[in-house]
């Protein structure tokens, strides 16, 4: 009997791309699915985006669309990332959808009827100009220790304190600058304290679930008995937020960290009913099922505490384990965009990099633990080069010329006692084993010493001499029905990393998919193969050095973005850029571009277009500024926003007053979108900063 197994993978947030950091965990995940699978076993692998919350909700009011707009796309742009990197989804869903509010819903009415839901009043900080309160993350001020200006709401990063955002000095909101207040609301809570959470937990802890790395954490976490370390979760926010509403409690929204695990459960229930599975055969509380989660260290708490907590209280089934990895690194440090080092998947492709070539490189770095995985190029150009081409793509290139000239194709009987063979055979239910335990690093180690023996045996045999010499075919015909039968059975062992080649080695051998238990087998006496095209190309290094120059200079596409005066809105004209109109960096530089704050914004008596901002770029007066805004904002909205201006612009003198420089705004030339929007820099940027 095949085993079942759900599997799934942390779903990525919907408000950013996808980068090789995330590809450590989609592509482990993807390889130890593939082996399932390819072993005979029931295997589901299921993912969705995580859309909610509010990092969502502003970054689609930044760009001017609605949050089922952004998701909207950002689905699109992940599910091409996941597929050019052969991540076998068998659904990749999200997270705002009637199947995981269902159990969002289903799953907060049991913990309710189980008594372990409390509602609480607690004071939280409120920004008065967005009407919202304010996560920590968007709440900044000067760090309460070290005294570093603009640090976040709960650590500084100056000098790595934690504290609440209150104990903050001049805390302000990131999101419009304005002095945050604080102010009471009604909170939910999951009352993880209860005696009932912290003996399950203590119980599913030590059940051998987790690595024991994570165990140890959850020791921690947990204390000692009697320590009541553990406190109960506040799993609500208050409108406006981008998520669900929580039944029987208007204005209140599930936080996104309570729907994002069921997200799995709903992605998993869209699947059911596109294949006709059975849900509650995964997930009633007696499933003899197997259900794995992998996800990296640092979301450990959510998926060992509050996860099993809510799914066991609520009468689910929890999972079977557990799987954290580590973190990427590049060249020895974390990601970096200044280095070029926080590599998208978008552009990794774009290069023309073979996908497999990462795939390879991290399945040769993956082991079990959570410990952080180095991508350095030097060693990836390396080792891609020598392992795949030029040790395993290798025999195939030496041996299937001479079986498609000389033998019309056709295979001699493998030889049955050849050592290399038997080594194969003997290796693969311990590279099973490997695979099945995530030691990936082993399991590669293995494959190549067994590739090492395929291509001694090779050496030793010359194929390419004995084609030279007369009376020689019969050995001629061995020798290369023995490589090709040697390749077929590394091409098996492979095919968990390297799913693509191993199709092209399927089409050129002529080969049903290979499975698992073809590594115990040769080919049959006659078989015949297609012809022989090149499998993998070298990695060239100028390849890495182009993608490190991508990602350091992704500049936006400029279409469509015209600076506008705050007097010549209505006329601007994307002008088409020849090389007449190009701007020197030296000419560019004569615009001065600041951060400017929006002190003041008001309609102006008399005109129709145009709105009264007071800008704070830092100096000692504000600067007055017109605008031609006055049909897309209201000036209230305005108050306390950053955006950019144009400081050493000549004043102008209007009929309404001198105009001190101009915002910039963007416009649509086709008259498609009447809309005009200005611009927002980063979180982090300080009225009176240069833009260059
Ligand atoms: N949305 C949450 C997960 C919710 S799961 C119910 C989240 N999203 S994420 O986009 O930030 O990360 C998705 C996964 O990618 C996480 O498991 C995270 O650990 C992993 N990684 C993100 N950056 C990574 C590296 N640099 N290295 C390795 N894994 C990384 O967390
Ligand atoms: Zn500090």
């Amino acid at each position: 009997m095949p085993r079942k197994i759900l599997v799934t993978s942390a779903l990525p947030y919907a408000n950013g791309a996808i980068h090789l950091g995330h590809l450590v965990e989609y592509i482990q995940t993807d390889i130890w699915v593939r082996f399932q699978k390819m072993s005979g076993q029931e295997c589901w692998y299921v993912c969705a985006d995580d859309t909610h919350g509010t990092p969502i909700m502003l970054r689609a009011e930044k760009e001017g669309i609605s949050p089922e707009q952004l998701i909207a796309r950002v689905h699109g742009e992940h599910s091409r990332d996941f597929a050019g990197f052969l991540i076998g989804f068998d659904n990749y869903y999200t997270t705002h959808s009637p199947e995981t509010r269902h159990f969002a819903n289903d799953i907060f009415g049991k913990l309710k009827a189980a008594g372990l839901i409390e509602v609480r009043s607690i004071e939280q900080y409120y920004d008065p100009q967005k009407a919202m309160f304010l996560p920590d993350r968007f709440i900044k001020g000067e760090c309460p220790k070290c005294h570093a200006k603009d640090q976040y709401g709960d650590n500084c990063e100056a000098c790595g304190a934690a504290y609440a955002p209150t104990e903050l000095i001049e805390p302000y909101s990131a999101v419009s600058g304005a002095k945050p207040e604080l102010r009471h609301s009604d909170h939910y809570f999951f009352k993880l304290s209860d005696p009932r959470c912290e003996s399950f937990l203590r119980r599913y802890t030590a059940s051998g679930v987790l690595q024991p790395e994570a165990a140890n954490k959850m020791q921690e976490w947990l204390g000692e008995v009697g320590e009541n370390k553990l406190s109960d979760w506040d799993i609500s926010r208050d409108a406006p937020y981008f998520g669900f509403e929580i039944p029987d409690a208007p204005g209140k929204y599930f936080y996104v960290w309570l729907d994002a695990p069921i997200g799995y459960m709903g992605a998993f229930k869209n699947l059911c009913d596109q294949k006709g599975l059975d849900f509650d055969e995964f997930f009633s509380r007696d499933s003899s099922t197997e259900l794995y989660h992998f996800i990296g260290k640092d979301i450990l708490y959510f998926h060992a505490l509050f996860w099993p907590a809510e799914l066991e209280h609520a009468g689910y089934r929890t999972p079977s384990k557990i799987f954290a990895h580590g973190f990427l690194t590049v060249d020895g440090a974390k990601m970096s965009k200044s280095r070029g080092t926080f590599i998208t998947a978008e552009s990794y492709l774009a290069g023309g990099l073979n996908p497999e070539w990462l795939r390879y490189y991290f399945a040769a770095k993956l082991s079990s633990t959570m410990e952080d995985i180095d991508l350095n190029f030097d060693d990836f150009v390396a080792r891609v080069n020598a392992d795949l081409v030029g040790k395993y793509v290798n025999i195939a290139s030496r041996a299937a010329g001479f079986i498609e000239k000389r033998f019309a194709g056709k295979l001699a009987a493998a030889d049955a006692d050849l050592p290399a063979l038997q080594a194969i055979h003997q290796a693969a239910p311990r590279i099973a084993e490997l695979y099945e335990h995530r030691e990936f690093s082993k399991a590669i180690r293995e494959i190549m010493a067994l590739t090492d023996g395929a291509n001694q045996y090779v050496d030793s045999v010359k194929p390419w001499e004995l084609a030279k010499q007369d009376g020689k075919d019969e050995a001629l015909h061995a020798a290369c029905s023995n490589a090709l039968n040697l390749f077929r059975l590394l091409t098996v062992l492979l095919k968990p990393v390297l799913p693509g080649l191993a199709a092209q080695v399927e089409t050129f051998m002529n080969l049903p998919p290979l499975t698992w238990s073809d590594s115990m087998s040769c080919l049959d006496q006659g078989h015949t193969i297609n012809s022989y095209r090149h499998l993998l190309t070298r990695v060239d290094p100028k390849q890495i050095d182009a993608l490190i120059a991508a990602n350091k200079t992704s500049l936006a596409p400029t279409e469509n973005k015209t600076m506008t005066t705050s007097a010549n809105i209505q006329t601007a004209k994307a002008i088409p850029a020849t090389d007449a109109t190009l701007c020197s960096i030296d000419d560019f530089m004569k615009v001065d571009l600041r951060i400017a704050r929006i002190a003041n914004a008001e309609h102006v008596e008399g005109a129709d277009k145009l709105v009264r901002l007071t800008l704070d770029i830092g100096e000692e007066k504000p600067r007055n500024v017109f605008a031609g805004i006055k049909s897309a904002y209201d000036p209230n909205q305005l108050i306390g926003r950053l955006t950019v201006m144009v400081s050493n612009l000549a004043p102008r003198k209007m009929k309404f007053g001198l105009s001190e420089g101009m915002v910039l705004a963007a416009s649509d030339s086709s008259g498609n979108n009447p809309g005009i929007y200005i611009l927002s820099p980063d979180s982090g940027a300080q009225p009176g900063m240069r833009v260059k």
